[in-house]
């Protein structure tokens, strides 16, 4: 339908310059606020990135608490906030339905503020609305944020209302860091498209979530335990894929729109999950997990030659947030509650510079219709 000089998903095509994180699809590598990725994301905790996707230097010590505080003391979410959850956890709504309704209403009950104070509001509310979801999901009553855990651990936290261990804090902060930016992606795109009409960063982190939700987006991770747990129970990754594979239907967790390379994020969760389950996890399950991508990656070559169709970041995701105890249900949203830190230092960056971001459509409908009255057609 569309003609040849259209550029179907935009791909390849730069909208924006910012400082926040740049990838190279062809050799696999990440940078985020200046650092390569596994330098970022194995060493600092959540709050440091985003001061650093903020201000674009790491915090000194006093720096950094007087940025922890000031999130921890947002953490909290309204009564009519907890009723929209509450709600939407009753209609057995998805997390993901539920964290766009939070988000949505994340601005009751507060003065409208700089954009710079939202966009910190926004990311700290992100985790209690989901918690809150999930407890209301689970028939238990909301855990109320503890504001001497970081944003990590406090997560954890509200979900079972017990204190994490450590290595539990580690993967997640790890995992946290790891998504917090990547370039223009879909969900990321739409936030600065909402900003850039000068709408506010609560409407864009609303509107981010919707678009985080799909499958070739944010929506895979789940469908990815679901196929390694699958796996692990048959003991069968080979037959399991070919199967998929000869029912025309795509492996969750492989292929990028960017990379042309196993995704670096990948390698980093890989690590992170590797050290976890080996310190006391599900070591079992963890060898399909990494004998399944071995499987999968020879498969896939067979399948679609030239194309390279390597691991990408839900793959690792799934296995990593699966061991540290976030509920499968749960997986996009703690995407989001990781991605929403990129979106608001997006919505900064675009306000910083804005133009209206107006692309064109080609027209291929028909012209010189004349209108007949509906009873006479
Ligand atoms: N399994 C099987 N075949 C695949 C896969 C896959 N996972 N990914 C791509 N292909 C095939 C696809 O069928 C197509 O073949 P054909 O040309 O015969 O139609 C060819 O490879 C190229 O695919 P494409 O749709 O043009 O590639 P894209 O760049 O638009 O898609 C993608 C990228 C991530 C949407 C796709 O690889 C996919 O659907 N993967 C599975 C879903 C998934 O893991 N999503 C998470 C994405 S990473 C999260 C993020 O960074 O936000």
């Amino acid at each position: 339908m569309a003609g040849d000089d259209i550029n179907r998903g935009l791909e390849g095509v730069p909208v924006a310059a910012t400082r926040l994180s740049s990838i190279d699809g062809e050799t696999g590598e990440l940078i985020i606020g200046g650092f390569e990725l596994p330098e970022l994301a194995t060493n600092a905790t959540y709050e440091e990135t985003l001061y650093l996707l903020f201000h674009d230097q790491v915090p000194d010590s006093e720096e950094l608490a007087a940025f922890r505080t000031d999130l921890a003391e947002q953490r909290s979410i309204g009564p009519a906030v907890h009723a929209v959850l509450q709600r939407a956890a009753e209609e057995e709504k998805p997390a993901m339905d539920a964290l766009r309704m939070g988000a949505a209403a994340a601005n009751l009950g507060h003065e409208d503020g700089e954009p710079d104070e939202d966009a910190k509001r926004v990311i700290a509310a992100f985790p209690t609305i989901v918690a809150a979801y999930w407890r209301y999901r689970q028939g238990n009553e909301p855990v109320a944020p503890d504001p001497d855990l970081g944003h990590a651990a406090n997560y954890l936290y509200m979900l079972t209302g017990e204190r994490p261990a450590e290595a539990a804090v580690r993967g997640l902060e790890t995992y946290l860091n790891t998504v917090v930016d990547h370039g223009l992606n879909a969900s990321t795109f739409t936030a600065r498209v909402v900003v850039s009409t000068e709408s506010d960063v609560v409407s864009a982190a609303t509107a981010a979530v919707g678009t985080l939700k799909g499958p070739l987006h944010g929506g895979a991770p789940g469908p990815v335990l679901d196929m390694l747990q699958a796996v692990h129970d048959s003991g069968d990754p080979e037959g399991f894929v070919r199967e998929k594979l000869d029912a025309g239907e795509r492996l969750m967790g492989f292929g990028h729109r960017v990379y042309r390379v196993r995704d670096p994020r990948a390698a980093v969760l890989s690590a992170a999950a590797e050290q976890f389950y080996a310190d006391g996890g599900d070591s079992d399950f963890f060898e399909t997990v990494v004998e399944f991508e071995d499987v999968a990656v020879d498969l896939l070559d067979e399948h679609k030659p030239g194309r390279r169709l390597e691991t990408n970041v839900e793959f690792y995701t799934a296995a990593l947030l699966h061991g540290v105890g976030v509920p499968r249900d749960l997986f996009t949203a703690t995407f989001g509650v990781a991605r929403v830190g990129g979106w608001m230092a997006h919505c900064l960056e675009q306000l910083e510079d804005n133009r209206l971001i107006r692309p064109e459509s080609k027209y291929v409908g028909e012209r010189g219709r004349t209108w007949t009255p509906v009873e006479q057609r």
